[in-house]
């Protein structure tokens, strides 16, 4: 059978544009029962061009409805990465007639600037939606922050500091934070830096994100401060780091016990698998629901624009609650998709005590039981020995998608080195991908979301996260397991069929 770009790739319920290139979230904001997501859009070519805002919509944050371009690159340059606020209080005075403003900050990329040769060819400007929105204005005085000579100077996330009563602004700026402040959203007073001596500064810093959060179970609030780093993550190419800590109003200090929980590269991932990039939370969540929701673009510079696909390019990663954790004097940030996934499940299958005998491969399930199109599987693994365990989705025609545990040396590990089309680009799957192994007891506990072209794994409850993409020749039909020296027992295994 020939199957269709739309058929084998377009994802069943990971957002994507319905043509042409995308790239990071921007500017997300809930407002009146809408949850809104704008986008780095190139509406006329599949690959990365002229950046606009594109638009879409959902009322749970997984069945998105695309909506027209929110904003178009005009003679101050080309749309790049931002954030969007709900000014409730009228701080900026773009409210008329009583309706609330959505006030929208973005970087302009001055491109004939570049060709130039200047460095000073990123700025701050704003926009703002009466519209609750949907269509824009952008401000007549822009730029708002003009360039202090700083090459890469993007990408501005702003947040409401309720202690301090003013609006709180983080940007990249080379391979640094910056810290801005406002009280009405135009003019902007410098802070403070944040970076020079830690985290991976193996590429440029990007899409910086800053927010208050309580840690679970307890009263204590730190500041979480994401930042993405345009190469050199866990295992290459793009990938998100995180910091905890504390922030006064005016400077961000990493939390002392934060130190040890760097990597060798100075680093902490919010996701170890090769394709969550530039992901940001949204704003104006109410105090009702509490919670902190983040969404990242399901894929890598390093390949982005090569990725098999025509029509459209790239996806979103699920929408994620992030969660802080403090367990033995260390901070985590844990990521899990939203529960309002679970509202899809339209089959399950559960299995009890799996038994499965070392060094074969045993079948889970297959397309005679579930579609593969799109899953939430979960499992348990108890008394994990010193052992590989590895999970296959695959097809007859042999392309698979591998999942795991080596217990041996203490590493998760996704492997998409057989997972069909894989030719595009030497930097998509030159490797497995791997993830060290935090150990929780002796026992693993899973829980995955497979897409058409997508798997998503979040071990023990969101503690270690792998996103990664891959392009099956053919739609995948078989899900097993096999294990190399001890047998072992599955515990519960739950998997849901989803329908969109
Ligand atoms: C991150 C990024 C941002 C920039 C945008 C341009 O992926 O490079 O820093 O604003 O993409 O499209």
């Amino acid at each position: 059978m020939v199957y269709s770009e739309e058929e084998l790739y377009r994802p069943e319920f990971h957002f994507t544009p319905k043509a042409n290139w995308m790239n990071d979230p921007n500017g997300m904001f809930f407002y009146n029962g809408y949850y809104h997501l704008y986008f780095q859009h190139y509406p006329d070519g599949n690959v990365w061009g002229p950046m606009h805002w594109g638009h879409a919509i959902s009322t749970d944050m997984v069945t998105w409805v695309e909506k027209p371009i929110a904003l178009f690159p005009d003679e101050k340059g080309y749309i790049f990465s931002g954030s969007a606020v709900v000014d409730a209080n009228n701080t900026s005075g773009f409210g008329e007639g009583g309706k609330i403003p959505i006030v929208a900050m973005f970087t302009y990329h001055d491109m004939d600037k570049e060709k130039q040769g200047d460095i000073d060819f990123q700025s701050q400007a704003i926009a703002y939606s009466l519209d609750e929105g949907l269509t824009w204005e952008k401000y007549a005085d822009n730029p708002v922050i003009k360039n202090p000579n700083i090459k890469d100077f993007r990408d501005p996330k702003i947040v409401w500091d309720a202690v301090n009563k003013k609006w709180i602004m983080v940007l990249a700026a080379g391979q640094e934070i910056m810290f801005y402040s406002s009280k009405n959203l135009k003019d902007w007073e410098f802070l403070s830096n944040f970076g020079e001596n830690v985290g991976s500064h193996n590429g440029v810093w990007e899409c910086p994100d800053l927010f208050a959060m309580q840690t679970e179970g307890t009263d204590e609030i730190k500041w979480v401060l994401l930042v993405s780093v345009g190469s050199g993550g866990y295992n290459e190419g793009s990938a998100t780091q995180y910091f905890v800590g504390d922030f006064d109003g005016k400077t961000f200090k990493i939390d002392p016990t934060f130190k040890d929980h760097l990597d060798k590269n100075n680093a902490s991932w919010i996701d170890y698998g090769k394709d969550n990039y530039a992901g940001v939370t949204w704003s104006n969540i109410p105090d009702t629901d509490g919670r902190k929701l983040f969404i990242g673009w399901m894929s890598n510079w390093q390949y982005a624009i090569k990725v098999p696909t025509e029509k459209w390019r790239s996806s979103m990663t699920v929408a994620r609650e992030l969660k802080l954790t403090k367990t033995d004097n260390q901070y985590q940030l844990k990521s899990l998709p939203v529960k309002e996934i679970s509202n899809y499940v339209s089959k399950t299958v559960k299995k009890s005590s799996i038994s499965i005998e070392k060094g074969k491969r045993t079948l889970l399930t297959n397309n005679t039981l579930v579609d593969f199109k799109s899953l939430d599987i979960h499992f348990k693994i108890n008394n994990l020995k010193e052992d590989t365990y590895t999970f296959c989705f695959d097809n007859k025609r042999g392309d698979s998608i591998k999942f795991g545990v080596n217990n041996n040396k203490q590493f998760y590990f996704s492997d998409r080195t057989a997972s069909g089309n894989i030719s595009f680009s030497k930097d998509f799957a030159p490797n497995i991908s791997k993830a060290p192994y935090a150990a929780n007891g002796n026992d693993l506990e899973v829980r995955l979301l497979l897409d058409k072209t997508s798997i998503e794994i979040f071990y023990n409850n969101g503690e270690t996260v792998m996103t990664e993409i891959f392009f099956p020749k053919n739609p995948i039909e078989a899900f097993s397991v096999k294990s190399e020296n001890f047998n072992f027992e599955i515990e519960n295994l739950i998997i849901n069929e989803l329908n969109f």
